[in-house]
């Protein structure tokens, strides 16, 4: 049996944002009252912005941010003031909007690691960081209990591309990877699809008239699939379509890409 899939499509950005906003505190609520602790990945982009800014509002989400381990689902290899930073705009987004500090906070690229420029060695440590952070394990990989992703309209999602030759049988959990020519920074880390996978919970945010046929496409490939977990499947033609998760599959839409 698959990951339970389900879809919520709601009028417009906005609407779509703030409903994601309320699944990630419920989620974390959730995680926190009965783990102690919750552990998100938060997604880069610009979708996701507007929803941190609603979840920082959200006094559900306030009473178990102390409890909350935040990490990143991928980051480029920028440094954490430049606009192109996942880390900043998260930072900017959530963080620094809420009251009080949370159990704790995991850039990707802490400042060392980016003087260094040592990226792979960087990947190595981040998985280092969720063995020694992240308490849930799933087949040994450690289990966030939820990951929040995006989509392309090429359908990466986190810093996995089409074509990328390890997804279908990655064995690492975080790596280094440049991509395709058209975007920029090219260098990212990123989760790769077994650590994804493992999450509890994994929520897709996406919105915009031109991801319509991207998302259903992914839409379709995931439910065609026959089985529940990702080591057995073939590589995926769009890497967002070879995400599972353990309990659930969110798809929170907007009207105009469902
Ligand atoms: C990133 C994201 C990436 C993003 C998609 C959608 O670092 O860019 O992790 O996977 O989710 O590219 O981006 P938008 O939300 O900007 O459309």
């Amino acid at each position: 049996m698959d990951s339970p899939l389900s879809v919520v499509v709601y009028p417009d950005a906005e609407s779509a944002k703030a409903g994601a906003a309320e699944e990630i505190a419920s989620v974390l609520r959730s995680a926190a009252s009965v783990r102690g602790q919750a552990t998100i990945a938060l997604a880069g982009g610009r979708t996701p912005e507007g929803c941190y800014r609603k979840l920082a509002q959200r006094h559900d989400f306030a009473e178990c941010w102390d409890r909350v381990k935040v990490f990143w689902g991928d980051e480029r290899c920028v440094s954490t003031d430049a606009p192109s930073s996942n880390y900043r705009m998260a930072k900017r987004s959530l963080i620094d909007e809420m009251t009080g500090s949370p159990a704790g906070i995991y850039p990707m690229l802490p400042f060392e690691a980016r003087q260094r420029g040592d990226f792979e060695r960087a990947a190595e440590r981040y998985a280092e960081t969720l063995r020694d952070e992240i308490t849930e394990r799933v087949n040994g990989i450690p289990s966030l209990d939820l990951a929040i992703l995006g989509i392309g309209v090429d359908g990466h999602t986190a810093s996995l591309f089409p074509g990328d030759p390890l997804i279908g049988h990655d064995k690492q959990w975080v790596r280094l990877v440049e991509a395709p020519q058209e975007y920029s920074p090219r260098h990212r880390l990123t989760l790769t699809l077994p650590l994804l996978s493992s999450a509890r919970v994994v929520c897709f945010l996406v919105t915009g008239r031109e991801k319509r046929d991207v998302v259903a496409e992914v839409l379709r490939c995931i439910r065609s699939r026959s089985t529940g977990t990702y080591t057995k499947q073939a590589a995926p033609r769009y890497p967002a379509a070879g995400v599972f998760a353990r309990e659930r599959l969110i798809f929170v839409l907007d009207a105009a890409c469902s």
